[in-house]
């Protein structure tokens, strides 16, 4: 993403607006190893010492493999017209390919059947990292057979589900995975090497064009888009070396996945480090229309050049008066009205924010409640940053929380807490928190009426 100023888009429409929550599946199901499910690379990572916070792991996570029916009353009673999660591919194709799990194809059944039977949309992302492990054993995204897998798993879902669902996501995050799994360490596989972070690359946008057209054949009215982490990179010093590494880490962290998905082209920055690993006609497979755009914004990265990878990029500082949350992020909603109005302006599509939150050392108190005032100051000024940028005319017509759920957060195991509903991983208890009966409030105030809002959109205390 280029740090120039946002442009003027066109008029946003007045399309439905949709609020929700996002989840995903290894942070939450648990339920591992139960019910014909196989390992992904995440069962195999979280087991390699080391890796993860106290060696946690999303063996058990939520539960919500077992408690999915309290999950969803919990949703209804919020008030969201929309859940996304994703489907564990090892949980339904136990090997990646092949025999398909029906134990594991039913407990999707029973969760899309619940969800619609409280009114709320099922939008469903194919992948948010656990691949198979059988096809993490050969090669995993470094290997091109993946992205055919990948068409082949879909085509399973489109079947299944399609007269269900509606709304599919290829790929929650391609840049997160791909270059903290494959070159700068802290996520699966663990692999640190450059060309294979750049086949890696190819081989998933390759896997979403192709998807993408086994979902539009597959499933009827479908509405089909990618999740997209986008985030400013900014140089964390004026010095010429950390202006380069930032606009490096721009082209791999913002542009190696949209702009081939939707542009037809890489980023020219990398574009002769990739395109190696393609074949002729490649990017007509990866270019194919798609009807929105999937934004994940947390907060931009401040960059600065570093040895430490073989990108020789590495994380600055930000600048000392920028707030930051329990996870470090620094709090800008400048800069996430800036990239939704960038995002509209540069792809054209309807723009919807999947994924927007933060972590908060939660506790719940002796009255059994869980007070998260700052959570809902993070919220507060990030929706109204929303409401700024369709004002400003992006077309951004959904917001979902990340997260429903606190949950297994990665590197960081269950040590950051992202929930709007705190969970206790000792009995499995679900504990709305303040920021719930906020969002519930925000949802219902917004909702009088029918369940859109023209710009621009505010926020109600
Ligand atoms: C991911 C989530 C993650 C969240 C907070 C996103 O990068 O899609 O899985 O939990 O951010 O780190």
């Amino acid at each position: 993403m280029s740090t120039r100023a946002p442009a003027t888009v066109a008029a946003a429409s007045n399309a439905p607006f949709v609020w929700g929550v996002s989840t995903s599946s290894y942070q939450i199901e648990g339920a591992a190893a139960e019910d014909g499910k196989g390992p992904s690379i995440w069962d195999a990572y979280c087991r390699q010492p080391g890796r993860i916070t106290d060696n946690d792991t999303g063996d058990v996570a939520c539960d919500h493999y077992h408690r999915y029916r309290e999950d969803v009353a919990l949703m209804k009673a919020l008030g969201v017209g929309a859940y996304r999660f994703s489907v564990s591919w090892p949980r339904v194709l136990p090997k990646g390919r092949g025999a398909a799990n029906e134990p594991g194809l039913a407990f999707y059944d029973r969760l899309i059947d619940e969800l619609l039977a409280a009114g709320i949309e099922p939008w469903l992302c194919l992948y948010h990292w656990d691949l198979p492990q059988a096809l993490g054993d050969l090669g995993g995204w470094a290997s091109r057979d993946t992205a055919f897998w990948f068409a082949d798993y879909a085509a399973l879902i489109a079947r299944r589900y399609g007269d269900r669902v509606k709304r599919f996501a290829t790929f929650n995050e391609s840049s997160v995975f791909t270059l903290f799994g494959f070159v700068m360490g802290g996520q699966a596989p663990g692999i640190v090497d450059r060309d294979l972070f750049h086949r890696a690359i190819h081989h998933v946008n390759l896997g979403h064009g192709l998807a993408i057209d086994v979902l539009r054949a597959n499933v009827k009215d479908a509405s089909l888009g990618i999740v997209h982490n986008i985030q400013p990179c900014r140089p964390a010093t004026p010095a010429p070396e950390d202006v380069k590494a930032a606009a490096l880490f721009d082209a791999y962290w913002n542009g190696a996945f949209a702009d081939p998905q939707i542009l037809g082209v890489y980023p020219s920055l990398i574009a002769d480090l990739i395109l190696p690993w393609a074949q002729a006609g490649d990017l007509a497979k990866i270019c194919r229309p798609i009807d929105w755009f999937g934004l994940n914004h947390y907060s931009p990265h401040y960059m600065k050049a570093g040895d430490g990878n073989p990108l020789g990029v590495a994380w600055g500082p930000a600048p000392e008066s920028v707030r930051r949350t329990a996870m470090g992020w620094p709090i800008e909603p400048d800069a996430f009205r800036d990239t939704l109005v960038f995002l509209s302006d540069r792809y054209r599509l309807p723009v919807y924010v999947l994924e927007n939150g933060t972590a908060n050392p939660d506790v719940v108190d002796a009255k059994g409640e869980v007070h998260d005032p700052s959570r809902i100051d993070y919220l507060k000024a990030y929706i109204g940053a929303l409401g700024e940028a369709r004002a400003a005319g992006a077309d951004v017509r959904g917001y979902f929380i990340w997260s429903l759920l606190d949950n297994f957060e990665w590197g960081s195991g269950y040590s950051q807490r992202f929930g709007i509903v705190h969970v206790d991983y000792a009995t499995g208890k679900r504990t709305p928190k303040a920021s719930y009966h906020w969002y519930a409030d925000l949802i219902r105030a917004q909702a009088a009426g029918p369940r859109a809002v023209s710009p621009p959109l505010v926020a109600v205390s």
